[in-house]
Parts: structure tokens; sequence; C-alpha cells
């Protein structure tokens, strides 16, 4: 260890702009330095160095660091060789240099690596003059600067062939047994390698610690031999080839990690001058935190074989707690019959590269390993998965998000939620790690400025309106999403490729509901509306377009902004008019407050993209030729995907619970606090709430309200999604879904009811509003009655939220009347029907996914899988449960094949 006195004084004394500049041209800009970036590629200088902070930093690769980190960046150096060699440019001595043992260790370290390297000379010169073993590499196709370049030599054919470099006494040096290059038999000594062809193992300062020698003759076992473990070997972390490809894994970003000494040097011929070998034993975490010093992606590259798959799965678990979030680990699985060097012999460098495209990320790769031979049809073996996953999830210590998101990915497979996973596996949820959220504040969202703009500038761009249609007939090539995002859309030849489905269920129509309450949140998220969902084919989506393109064109006509009614109004003609109007009246009883859609649909827009982002990564995962930028673009939204997600969720906590105190504090009425009398049970969304004010009257609503609070249950569900108690959610969403509107309810006494009302000025809004305001209040038969054993307050909860709704509803109606009769427009298509009935014309009908799933009838409603289907917003943002159909379709679509590992020809396409 040097000591931390030393290197605090060592910075103070050198200058980073002295350092610097013997390795760049620095040029003077205001107080600091501007260069090129040594760092990465690039025309303009955005590389500087400041002379009173001491550091530099590129603001083009975000590298920065101080003079010791840049030595090492530059130079490719471990911390103690740069603090060296920073100490030799100002002629300070590290301490450590001093201490004895550490001297006499050092320098019995250098005279047992100088006796290798005087026996590596020797084989080196040996091989030149072999024929037999200059004819054996050229079999194999190694060139004569490739070996060179390595090292190579010949051990030749007799028992005291070393004495020729360490004659008489020398030969019997300890030493020479210490470091293994002679056997001791009967207190006689011989050379330990004969006969062989000899690779010379360098530490990365190009020290010989080791040798690997194959035997030339096909037959003879072993055929390495390798050095043992030496006080200058430690195989554990000394990788092949790491001294020869060193600067090349820093300048490439990678290193690609092979079994053999063969392949390394088959790569390196190739062009691959990045590749290492583990020697003789397993990977290590040792070498991968070695080369994740040097290079942020690592490919392991095994042979297709089980051996080499075996290998692969103990190289998996060597990353697992080494792998931070920056990094990539990812695994080449080769073709059984291969290994790198023979593929590159049999099909050239290219075949390699493009093995490296279609490397597993280390995810994917788990999951393969964790779904061999499991079918998860039964709950059994999906538990099993569960607790599989364990021990590789909790490894991922360093990678905080990946570990979340492949928790989740494990908990969507077995049909659980995450929190539930994570309760298993003794991950406090919420944990979420601080560099998430961190690293996200500069993010993609940006803020809502980014997309304020929404469909407006968006026209102007077109020419129009009908600009905006004219996006249908292709992906946008526009590039809002940055370079990592878009380039999917403009990849010519790529284009064609069937869109993966997206295996959420109902997300969409609760997207759609929340745009209905909140129409001026479909201009928000024009840009995600577009990229998600116009040429998705999915019902659910083509409805959401369809909203969104009404809302954009009633808003550019009139220039207002559209309350949920105006919309309502402008949507009369479609063909989904009364199914939009049931998914406001649902969300009438949620009552999300603004913000809180505003977050929900953020993350489900996040969700989907996820969705998407990894759907599309299997198939180009498949591709016969995939491409590698694609690849890298895809992988790395996934990423930031995976990372904004985390923050999204956290901040819907943070919101909820700034809610949760809100209310408390309120004693109950979120945001109602100038009216300090104001019932619990008003909605906090003021629109509603006004509305409930003003057609319920302070009675009802404190009828109601009293209601309410006879639930026993916290306002909040301290973790679950819900706006509500859950239990009052759940029978208020049965009620109005359950159970057909009571008989006495019509839309046109409602509608004359509301008119009555609505006629009157709003200022004045009666304190107890007169019976026909509240048309819904009619006793409800007990037929329709959600739970058979509802009790009296149940049934009149129940009444209560339904006659909310049901006024609410009606005032919605007659204003959006109101507007088409002032525009002179007919309302009998939108009217004139008969009351919201799923299944009935003009409801959509459930295409499995949909919101209102099941239909009036009082069998069904009550049961359990019907208030289900009812509470969709509950925890709708988690991870939807996988059905037995969709997991089907979901493996064989876009993750079956390759989920089996072992199946390489029919995952390759071979
Ligand atoms: P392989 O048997 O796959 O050999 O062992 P290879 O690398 O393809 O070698 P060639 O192409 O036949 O020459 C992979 C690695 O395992 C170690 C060596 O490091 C070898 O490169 N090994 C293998 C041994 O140490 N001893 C052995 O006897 C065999
Ligand atoms: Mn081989």
């Amino acid at each position: 260890m040097i000591p931390e006195g030393f290197i605090t004084s060592l910075l103070d004394r050198a200058d980073i702009v002295d350092v610097a500049g013997r390795y760049v041209q620095l040029k003077k800009s205001g107080r600091n330095y501007m260069c090129c970036c040594p760092f990465h590629k690039e025309k303009t200088p955005s590389f500087s160095i400041s002379p009173s902070k001491q550091i530099y930093k590129c603001f083009g690769c975000g590298k920065s660091g101080n003079a010791i980190g840049f030595l090492m960046a530059i130079e490719n150096l471990e911390f103690p060789e740069a603090v060296r060699k920073l100490a030799g440019f100002y002629g300070m001595e590290v301490p450590e240099d001093r201490s004895p043992a550490k001297r006499a260790a050092r320098e019995r370290a250098k005279s047992l690596s100088d006796f290798m390297q005087a026996a590596a000379d020797f084989y080196t010169l040996q091989l030149k003059t072999t024929k037999k073993a200059i004819d054996y590499l050229k079999a194999r196709e190694i060139s004569g600067e490739t070996a060179a370049r390595f090292a190579l030599g010949y051990s030749p054919d007799g028992w005291h062939a070393l004495k020729a470099v360490f004659p008489d006494e020398r030969y019997d040096e300890p030493k020479l047994l210490e470091v293994g290059l002679v056997n001791e038999k009967n207190g006689r000594r011989y050379d330990a390698f004969r006969d062989r062809i000899m690779f010379p193992i360098r530490n990365p300062k190009g020290a010989v610690i080791g040798f690997g020698a194959r035997t030339m003759k096909g037959d003879e076992q072993p055929k390495y031999l390798n050095s043992p473990e030496t006080p200058i070997y430690h195989k554990g972390s000394e990788l092949y080839g790491l001294y020869e490809g060193r600067s090349d894994i820093g300048e490439k970003g990678r290193a690609i990690v092979c079994e053999g000494y063969m392949d390394v040097i088959q790569l390196s011929q190739a062009g691959f001058r990045e590749a290492v070998a583990a020697l003789g034993t397993s990977i290590t975490p040792e070498h991968v935190r070695k080369l994740f010093k040097l290079a942020d992606v690592v490919y392991f590259s095994f042979d297709g074989d089980s051996a080499g798959r075996k290998a692969a799965k103990r190289a998996l678990e060597a990353a697992l707690p080494v792998l931070t979030d920056t990094q990539r680990a990812n695994f080449v699985l080769l073709p059984p019959e291969h290994d790198p060097d023979s593929l590159i012999k049999a099909e050239g460098a290219q075949a390699f590269e493009r093995e490296l495209e279609k490397s597993l990320p280390l995810t994917d790769f788990l999951k393969s390993l964790l779904l061999e031979g499991k079918s998860l049809v039964f709950a059994e073996e999906r538990a099993k998965l569960v607790a599989e996953a364990k021990p590789f999830i909790l490894a991922l210590q360093h990678a905080p998000v990946l570990r979340l998101s492949l928790m989740k990915e494990i908990a969507g497979l077995a049909r659980l939620q995450p929190e539930d996973v994570a309760a298993q596996y003794g991950l406090a949820q919420g944990n979420s790690p601080s560099t998430a959220s961190g690293a996200l504040s500069g993010g993609y969202y940006g803020g809502r400025g980014a997309y304020q703009s929404g469909w407006r500038s968006y026209r102007g761009a077109g020419g129009g309106y009908a600009g905006l249609r004219n996006v249908q007939n292709g992906w946008r090539s526009d590039r809002r999403f940055g370079r990592g995002y878009d380039g999917y859309y403009d990849r010519g030849g790529y284009m064609p490729r069937p869109e993966p489905r997206v295996p959420v269920k109902d997300v969409r129509d609760r997207m759609l509901q929340c745009f209905l309450a909140y129409p001026a949140l479909l201009s928000e998220f024009s840009h995600q509306i577009e990229d998600e969902f116009i040429s998705s084919e999915h019902p659910a989506a083509q409805r959401i377009v369809e909203v969104w393109r009404a809302a954009a064109q009633e808003e550019e006509e009139t220039g207002d902004v559209l309350n949920p009614a105006s919309l309502l109004s402008v949507l009369e003609h479609s063909e989904h008019a009364q199914y939009y109007l049931k998914l406001l009246a649902d969300e009438l009883v949620i009552e999300t407050p603004e913000e809180g859609a505003r977050l929900e649909l953020k993350r489900a827009f996040l969700d989907l993209e996820l969705e998407r982002t990894n759907s599309r990564l299997l198939l180009e995962g498949q591709a016969t030729l995939p491409d590698e930028a694609f690849l890298k673009q895809l992988a790395l939204r996934r990423a930031e995907l995976d990372a904004r997600i985390e923050a999204a969720k956290l901040e819907e906590q943070n919101y909820r619970r700034e809610v949760e105190t809100r209310e408390r504090n309120s004693g109950g009425a979120a945001g109602a606090a100038s009216e300090s009398d104001a019932p619990k049970a008003l909605s906090s969304n003021p629109k509603v709430r006004a509305l409930q004010m003003h057609f319920l009257g302070a009675d009802a609503a404190k009828a109601e309200s009293a209601a309410l609070e006879r639930s026993s249950e916290p306002a909040f569900a301290s973790s679950g999604s819900a706006w509500r108690p859950e239990a009052a959610r759940r029978e208020e969403s049965a009620a109005v879904f359950g159970a057909a509107p009571p008989a006495a309810w019509s839309p046109a006494s409602a509608l004359a009811a509301a008119a009555a009302t609505v006629a009157q000025p709003s200022e004045s809004a009666p304190a107890a509003s007169p019976e026909p305001a509240r048309p819904a209040a009619a006793p409800v038969p007990a037929s329709s009655c959600v739970s058979p054993a509802a009790s009296p307050e149940a049934i009149a909860k129940r009444n209560a939220a339904r006659a909310n709704r049901d006024a609410i509803l009606a005032a919605l109606m007659a204003d959006a009347q109101k507007r088409a009769a002032q525009k002179g427009v007919s309302t009998d298509g939108f009217f004139g029907a008969a009351p919201v009935v799923p299944g009935a014309p003009g409801v959509p009908p459930s295409d499995g996914s949909d919101l209102p799933s099941g239909g009036p009838d009082p069998d069904m409603a009550g049961t359990s899988g019907f208030a289900d289907a009812g509470a969709v917003p509950e925890g709708f943002n988690d991870v939807p449960p996988i059905e037995d159909d969709e997991a089907y379709a979901f493996e064989s679509d876009a993750g079956g094949d390759e989920f089996d590992a072992a199946d390489f020809d029919r995952f390759r396409g071979r």
C-alpha cells in the first residue's frame, strides 16, 4: 500500500496542466485549458483542464479525474503504477519502495521472473530453428508476426535442454524448481517442458510469470502442460493475452474472454486484439474486475460444447458480483462444433464479429439458464425458478438497477408481483438505488417542458393538421428522442420487421381513462402517443389515437383547452363513444388526481417502451444478420428505461406519500383547504369536486362522507397504487362495472335533471340540491347487489358512489350537449343510446384486455374475477400477470427459443 499522505503530497506537487501537456496539445481558454479529448474521437475540443481544481473533464465522453486518474486513463495503468509514474515525473520516491519486506519480495519476484524470461528467450530461439514446430504453427495458421507478438517458443525434446541457459550449478538453483521450469524426482532434476510449443504468460508489465505448453502429438496427454501456481503466478487473477491486448481493450472499450491460448492468438491475429483467456482455471471475479477496470463491456466467448457452456455459467457467476449498472457482460454462444479459433479459420473474422453482435446480455443468458428444462405452466416450477434465481439476483450487489429489473422479469415469468419476490429475497421495497434517481434528474423527460409544445409544434412542422395524419404512414423520422432511440426508425433495410407484441394487459385502457379525465394530458404526452400507439394494431391503442386526434382537431379549431365533457362531445360520432363514456364514468369513481394521472401515464409509457425494447432486442438477436449498432442502441435504451422506470416509481411513491400526508393533515379533503367544512368523500380533483358540490349538495356529500368514513381501512393503502381504500375501491368499482344502472336511471332522465340544475347560475349553487339532481339515488334492486353478503352500509356506500358517478356524468353529458347544440350538431348518436352495457353495440367487444370485461350477468356479479376486472387501476402499473395463453404467445413470439440455451441450432436458425 502506498501511504495516503504520500499521494496527497504528490498531488500537491504535481500540476495536471503539466502532466496532461506531456500527452496532448493544450490551449488556454479563459481560466482553463482545452483540447480534443484523448479518450474519445472528436473534432471540436471538449476536453477541459482546470488548473485551479487540478482536474480534467471531457464534456463529450464524461471522463474526468485528477492527475493520477489522467495517467491511469491515458497509459492504461493501475493506480499504484500511475502513482509511481507521476512520482517519477517529479523525482519523488514512493515510500513503499523503501519498505525492506516489500523490496525483498519484489526483488525475489524479479529474480523469479528473470529465470522465466531467460527460459522464454531460449524457447523462442529454439522455435526459430525447429522446423517441425514452425510447421505445426503454420498448420494452425499462425503467422510469424503473431508468433513473435506472443513470443511463442519451442521446448526441445530432451531431459536437460535448459542446461544451455542455466549451466552447471545454476541448473540446481532452487528458484528453477520454485517457478516450475524443472521437476525433481529421486533428487534428480529434469526439464518440465519437453518437445512442446511454449506459450509464455506475461503479467501486465510484460514479465514472464508462467508457461503453457502444447504437445504437437495428437494423442499425448496432457494436451497443455501449465506452470504451477508460484509466488509470481496466480492463475485466479492472471489472464493470458492481457499484456498483449491491454491497450486495445482500453481503446475499444471491450474485452473478449475466451477459453484457450489458441483462441486468444487466433482472435488477436484476426484483429480482435482485445482477446484474453483464463488459464487452466475458471473465470474468477478477480479476472472480471481486472477487465472492467479497462473496459465497460466484456464478452465471454466460450466453446460451443457442453464444457464451454459450463465455463460460461461459471463466468456468469464470477461477473455478477462485479458488474455495475454502467457495465455490460455479454455471452457469446458459439455453435457446438466451434471454438473462436476454429470459427475464425472456418468462416473468417466477420463471422466472429457477428457472434459478438448476437451475444446474449447477462440477464438473458441467466434467464436461459434458469428456464432450461422448466415448464412454467406449473406453479411448482415457477416457484423453483424464483428460488433458483435468488442467489444470482442477490449477487448483483453493484448493479442495483439491473438487479431490480431482473427481479421484475423473474417475477413476471413466475406470475408474481415483484414486491412479493423482493420480500422473498429479503430485499426491501422502495430500497431503490439512489443512483437511479440521481442519474435521471437530467434525463429523458427533462421536466415537462420538452413536451409542453404538444401537437401544436408538431403540426407546425407537418403543415397543418393533415400533417399529423400523415404520421400514420410510417414511423416519424425526426429525432426528438436522441440518437440512441430513433435509429431504429431510420434503418431502411430492417424496417419491415414485425412489430413485436407487447405483453401488457389493460394498461392502455387505463391510460385512455386518464386521458379522458384530463384531456390536457393528451397534448402533454403527444409525442409518446405518437411513438407508442400510432402504428399499433391493438384496438385499445387505436382508441387512444382516435381520442388524441379528436382532441387535437378540436383544440385546433376552437383554440380552447378541452375538458372531459367537451372531449366527449367531440367524440360523439365515434363507434366507441359509449365506451369512452363508460371509461370516464369509471374514472369518476376512481378520482385520480391530475398529478397522479400524469405520473401513472409517464410510468405506463416507460413500461410499454421497455416491453417494446425488450421484444426488439430478442427479435434482432435472432436475425441472421443483426445490426450491431442497433443492438447496442437498444441495449443502452433498455438500461436507460430501467433506470427511468425506477425513478418514476419513486416519484409516484413520493407523490402518494405527499397526498396521503396532505389528506391526513387537512382531515381528509385533499386540496380543499379553503373549504374547511368540505366533506371528506369529496374528490381531490377540483373539477370533479366542483361538480360534486354542485350536484350533490352539501348534505348528500356529507352523507356519503359518513358512509365512507365507516370504512375501517386507512385512507391510502400504504404500498398499493390505489388512490382509495382497496375494499371501498373494489366495491365501488364493482358497483360501477358490475351492475347495469338501476332501472330508475336513464340517460334521458339524468339529462333532464342535470340540465335543470345546470341551467342555474353555478355561483349560486344551492346548498341542498333538489331531489332530481340525484337521479341515481333510487334504491338498487337487491338482485343487482354485488356482494352476496352486502351490509346495509356497503349498499348505502355503493349507492352513494353510484349516485355520485351518475350525477357527475349527467352534468358532463349536459355540458357536452350544450356545446353540441351551440355548434348545431345533432347529439342523437351519443345521447340517444341506452345506458352503457358492456357487449352492447357501440361498446367494443372485449379483446381480452378491455376494461369492462364480463357482462351484466347477475350471476357473475360479485365473483372475485369480476370485481378484479373492474378494479383495473389497482396496481395497473405493476408487471401484469402473464396468463397462460399470453405466456405462451410471449415465449413463442419473442422469447421462447432463446430461453432454450441447450438448443443452439434452433436458436441460431441453423
Ligand atoms: P481446449 O481443449 O479447448 O483446447 O482447452 P484449445 O484451446 O482448443 O486448444 P487447441 O486449439 O486444441 O490447441 C482450452 C484451454 O484449457 C486449458 C488450456 O488453457 C486450453 O487452452 N487446457 C486444456 C489445459 O490447461 N490442459 C489441457 O490438457 C487441456
Ligand atoms: Mn481449439
